[in-house]
């Protein structure tokens, strides 16, 4: 009898957990272990569907808001709407309605909702604030029609909302529009020393960002533009203008960033750039250009929150975790696309006077963990570690090793068989790697397989490791993210091997490693 009692528990329990983790993040085709479904534990990704950009990240009413390029009907890009999720913690998501629809025109032609931006007009410049509700929220987005006769249009619109959910497009739309086949991706902020609107906002194939000036958000003066410069190799989207704090200095200093050309020759990266704004224009610092945000393949479209509480210490940026160049293809079951865990962005200046952005992953990330699987500080050997067999699809790692190594030191991840993902620094180029030529499923797209690369500068010592990895995700953090490459992986198990990895094992020492398996459901 008891027995039995126990059993049942265990049973209830154990469906409990299953339908928690379905409630949460939606795992309705959910994976079985050994089902390579690719959804991963803790990054967003929708229910079902495709999904591409962030758009209007904005926090209100005491929440993250997320919302995202969205195709409602169907799982390649199309019909594009504003998909929406929130969160407490900028980690559990909750996914809620479409937010803003494609809609149909008077001449049957069709808008689509392209990227663009949220803020929250506290001091009601709009007029669309009540009594009840007197701080509503403005998304101005890019509205993307084929016509007719002339082809494509695309120009921006305005749309609110009292409660966040909802939302009313604007009776007088377009509030932007210079009659341009490509303008899109507007951004906004409150420049507070002028007390006006600025938006940041792209002509992609001109290589150029524009910057203009609102009192109401519904009309817009021209006040200049930056660009040519950097990469411009590929269009220029989805930019983003803020302002940094400079670590362990009181000097702020003002950065652009926009999705462009990648370091590889045929992909897609972000670059950004580094100066001064004065409420109208953009002055560029000289340094050595293009500066790139992240090195994978697998990094795009990022933008940063609006009004997140505690602002002056936190900026926070949430990338699309995808490459154009493959991005309807990739082998996800029940959905496509996701968001790259979100950063903690700040500047870092180097000896030889160079700004450097520094990226790592919100701390909220860090209550996901766990449990920990290994954790040692002294020095060891590597053959200590891979003796343990340790294995995990959703892990949080760090480990530290010299730089002054010979051949190819790091961590193998994902490895059943055949199969890795290899994350190491080669000593022959001093360049810090990822190698997904034999990750898993690389055959669905022929550019998909190859290796991703950032120089590491002589004048840097050791190399410290923050690794997460998300049954197809990985992201590498170094040196407190100084270089980060996001590439998306699809190993055919889902459970791999974590190894160490050395070509000159003599003498070679991994030193203070951690890692922690990643458990989206404790909070
Ligand atoms: C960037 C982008 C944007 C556009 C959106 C359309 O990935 O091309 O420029 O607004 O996607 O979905």
């Amino acid at each position: 009898m008891f027995k039995t009692e126990t059993i049942y528990i265990k049973i209830l329990i154990f469906l409990l957990i299953i339908f928690s983790n379905d409630f949460i993040y939606g795992q309705a085709a959910s994976q079985g272990k050994n089902d390579p479904g690719y959804r991963p534990l803790f990054h967003f990704t929708p229910k079902k569907n495709w999904i591409n950009d962030p758009n209007g990240l904005v926090f209100y009413k005491n929440n993250y808001h997320l919302f995202f390029q969205y195709n409602p009907f169907g799982d390649k890009w199309g019909h594009m709407s504003w998909g929406h999720a929130t969160s407490k913690d900028l980690i559990k998501w909750k996914e809620m309605q479409v937010a803003i629809p494609e809609y149909k025109n008077s001449d049957n032609t069709t808008t689509m909702i392209f990227s663009g931006n949220a803020v929250v007009d506290s001091f009601n410049t709009t007029g669309f604030g009540t009594k009840r509700q007197p701080s509503p929220l403005v998304a101005i987005y890019t509205a993307n029609i084929t016509k007719h006769d002339t082809g494509i249009a695309q120009y921006q619109n305005l749309a609110y909302s009292l409660d966040g959910i909802k939302f009313i497009q604007y009776s007088k739309n377009p509030v932007l529009d210079v009659k341009a086949k490509d303008f899109r991706d507007p951004k906004i902020f409150w420049y507070a020393p002028e007390k006006k609107w600025v938006m940041i906002v792209s002509m992609p194939t001109e290589h150029k960002v524009q910057f203009y000036s609102s009192g109401d958000l519904k009309s817009w003066t021209f006040m200049s533009d930056f660009g040519n410069t950097g990469n411009v190799d590929r269009v220029w989207e989805c930019p983003d203008i803020f302002e940094l704090p400079v670590i362990n200095s009181k000097e702020k200093k003002w950065v652009i960033t926009v999705s462009a050309g990648h370091p590889q020759e045929g992909f897609l990266a972000m670059q950004y750039f580094v100066g001064n704004f004065n409420g109208s224009l953009f002055k560029l610092d000289k340094m050595q250009y293009p500066l790139y945000v992240d090195y994978g393949k697998d990094f795009y479209a990022g933008i940063t929150y609006n009004n997140i509480p505690g602002m002056h210490k936190r900026r926070i940026m949430i990338g699309w975790a995808n490459d154009w160049e493959y991005a309807n293809d990739i082998p996800t079951k029940g959905f496509r696309g996701m968001m790259a865990i979100p950063r903690t962005l700040s500047l870092k200046k180097s000896a030889d006077g160079q700004y450097l952005l520094l990226q790592m992953p919100v701390v909220e990330l860090e209550k996901y963990r766990s449990k920990i699987l290994f954790d040692k500080k002294s020095a060891f050997d590597l053959k200590e570690f891979n003796d343990l067999n340790l294995t995990g699809h959703a892990l949080d790692i760090e480990f530290e090793i010299p730089k002054k190594t010979i051949g190819k030191t790091g961590i193998k991840v994902f490895k059943h068989g055949n199969e890795e993902t290899f994350i190491y620094f080669d000593a022959v180029d001093n360049m810090l790697k990822i190698d997904r030529t034999h990750s898993g499923n690389v055959s669905f797209n022929g550019k998909f397989p190859g290796i991703d690369s950032v120089l590491i500068p002589q004048s840097v010592d050791d190399l410290k490791f923050r690794v997460l990895i998300d049954n197809s995700i990985v992201e590498v953090f170094i040196n407190d993210g100084e270089y980060v490459l996001t590439d998306l992986v699809f190993p055919q198990k889902r459970n791999g091997l974590v190894q160490f990895f050395a070509t000159n094992p003599e003498g070679m020492q991994f030193r203070k490693v951690k890692v922690w398996q990643m458990n989206a459901l404790i909070k």
